[in-house]
Order: structure tokens, then sequence, then C-alpha cells
């Protein structure tokens, strides 16, 4: 049996749409906290089982019977972050699971700028000392956020943004799901961790460059002081966590630490990655279409 968690999130669900053409939809238990969520997939075949990232005799319950699972990192923050993942991790163990996946971030250092970069650097060790096999998936930053920062430009071609000239990597999340279920239906031999990123990095003022080609109008990039930056997402009535979130980033992709390209990703796929010019231009057509 393969086991999904955060099943019904953008990662989890995309996984699991290709996993069901490589396997029997019998095989495959998808972990969620709210089933209902899972409506699109009831009546497929495939069990649902509920559990709490919080709550580790939940996900002990949930991973019974299981040898392959995927551990979709947590959504949350700091610390709490940490003990989400080891919840996870230990229940594993616990049931005995034989070989898990778990997506981690691109630069998982020992000091990382960025937020999530602490927990996913201790969620792998537990892994790599867990006896379990292990596939890690160091991503690089989905392009499917790229509307998330740069906001209005994809209108009026105009960037502004706190991560000075550092380079992104942009991987598409679609991809990434594709390379795990290639996994979860035939792991490679052994231990692996893969750093999953796009064929090149972008800098804001590239995909500012991007954009014009795209759009045929004038587009440019404003690198602006964190603090300000923060400071007018404030006024603009985020909540201080998220604004917090979007300076953090921008703080870790001037450091160069979503900068790395690496092609494994191809060699899992077997074909080519999305480029982030593909996917921006899919975007526009997707959004005038739409506005059409
Ligand atoms: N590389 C990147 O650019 C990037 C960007 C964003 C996120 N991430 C990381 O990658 C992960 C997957 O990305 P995604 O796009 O699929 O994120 P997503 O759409 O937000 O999905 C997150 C999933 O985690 C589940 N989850 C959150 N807290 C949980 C808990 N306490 N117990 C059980 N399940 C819980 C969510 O369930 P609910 O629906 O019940 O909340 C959801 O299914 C994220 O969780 C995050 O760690 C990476």
């Amino acid at each position: 049996m393969i086991a999904i968690t955060g099943a019904n999130g953008n990662l989890g669900k995309a996984v699991l749409s290709f996993l069901l053409q490589k396997t029997q939809a019998a095989n495959i238990v998808a972990v969620v906290r709210e089933p209902q969520k899972m409506a699109q997939f009831a009546g497929l075949g495939i069990q649902i089982r509920k559990a709490d990232y919080n709550d580790p005799a939940s996900l002990e319950t949930a991973f019974q019977g299981i040898k392959r699972l995927l551990q979709v990192s947590s959504a949350s923050y700091g610390e709490q972050a940490v003990t989400e993942e080891q919840n996870v991790v230990a229940a594993a163990v616990r049931q005995g699971v034989a070989h898990i996946v778990y997506t981690s971030t691109l630069s998982p250092s020992e000091n990382p700028i960025f937020w999530g970069g602490q927990a996913c650097r201790q969620t792998e060790q537990s892994i790599r000392e867990s006896g379990m096999r292990y596939s890690i998936f160091r991503n690089s930053m989905y392009m499917e956020t790229i509307p998330l920062f740069i906001g209005s430009a994809m209108e009026n071609g105009q960037i502004y943004y706190s991560a000075g000239n550092g380079a992104v990597s942009f991987v598409s999340r679609i991809d990434i799901a594709e390379a795990i279920s290639k996994i979860l239906a035939q792991p490679e031999e052994g231990n692996q961790i893969y750093e999953i990123t796009g064929e090149k990095a972008f800098t804001f003022a590239d995909v500012a460059g991007l954009l014009q080609n795209i759009k045929g109008i004038a587009c440019s990039y404003t690198d602006v002081p964190g603090e300000i930056f923060k400071s007018e997402l404030l006024n603009a009535g985020l909540p201080e966590e998220e604004a917090v979130f979007y300076l953090n980033m921008g703080d870790s992709i001037t450091a160069g630490e979503f900068a790395l390209t690496d092609p494994k990703l191809e060699k899992l796929l077997g074909k080519k990655r999305l480029t982030t010019e593909e996917y921006l231009t899919q975007l526009l057509r997707n959004s005038e279409a739409n506005a059409g």
C-alpha cells in the first residue's frame, strides 16, 4: 500500500492523479485531516484516512499496512513545523513503513534564512537515521507561486519585491508531482536525495524580461528595501505573519538559497521540464481567456 499525506493539497492531489495512472486505486491511501475535501476522488477506489500532523495517534492509525509513504512537508512555521514533521516520521517508523518520500527544500543548511529550511533539515536528519529507505525531494520554488510574488505585474508589468539580484530556479509543481509518483510506483535503488529545480535560475529582473517578451509591454523590476516592502504589505492589509513570510523569502532569495540548478528532474521524468517562460505564457493566455 502507498500512502500520500497532504493528499488534498496542490502537490498531493497532483501526485495522486499521476499515481492512479501507474497503480491500482486499491493500492492507494490518501491521508487528510478533512476527508470531505477529497470529494473529487471519492468513488475511485482509493482509501481515504483521516489524520493530523499534530495528532501522533491519528498518524499511526492512518499508516497501518503502508509500505511506501509520501510525507508532504508541513505548512506551519518554526517549531510547530518541526514537531509536526517529526510526528509523521515517528509514526511511519512505528508502523514499519519501508520507504519514505519526503518533500524538502532546496537549501536545508544548518542556518538557513528560509523559514522552512530548519524544519526540513531536522526532518531529513530524522529520516536518514530512521532505518527506512528514503527518497528526499529538495524542491526549489514552485513556478506556480510566481503570481503571489509579482502581484499586479501580470497586468501592468511592474514587479516590486525585495529579492535583490537573487535568482530562483523555479520548478513546475506538476513536474515534481509526476516525478514523485514515479518514485512511489517504482523507487530507484538505494537512498536518494534529489535537488529538484528548473533548468535555469531567474532573477526578478529576468522575470520582468520574460513578461516583457510575452506581453509585449514595457516591464521592470524594482528592488524595494525589505522593511519598506514589509510596511507596504502591512498597509495593504496583509497579516503580520504573511508580510514576514514574503520578507523572509526575499532575504532567502537574495542570499541565493533557491538559485541552484540540477538536471535530475528531467532524468526522473524522462522528458523536458516545463520552463518558466512556458509557464508564464500559459498563465497569461489563461488569464486573457478568462477576461475575454
Ligand atoms: N517549493 C515551494 O515553492 C513551496 C510552496 C508552498 C509550499 N511548499 C511546501 O510544500 C508542501 C506542499 O505544497 P502544496 O502546494 O501542496 O501546499 P498546499 O496546497 O498548501 O497543501 C498542504 C497540504 O498539507 C496539509 N496539512 C497542513 N497542515 C496539516 C496538518 N496539521 N495535518 C495534516 N495535513 C496538513 C493540508 O491539508 P489541509 O487542506 O487540511 O490544510 C494540505 O493537504 C507545503 O505543505 C509546504 O511545506 C513549497
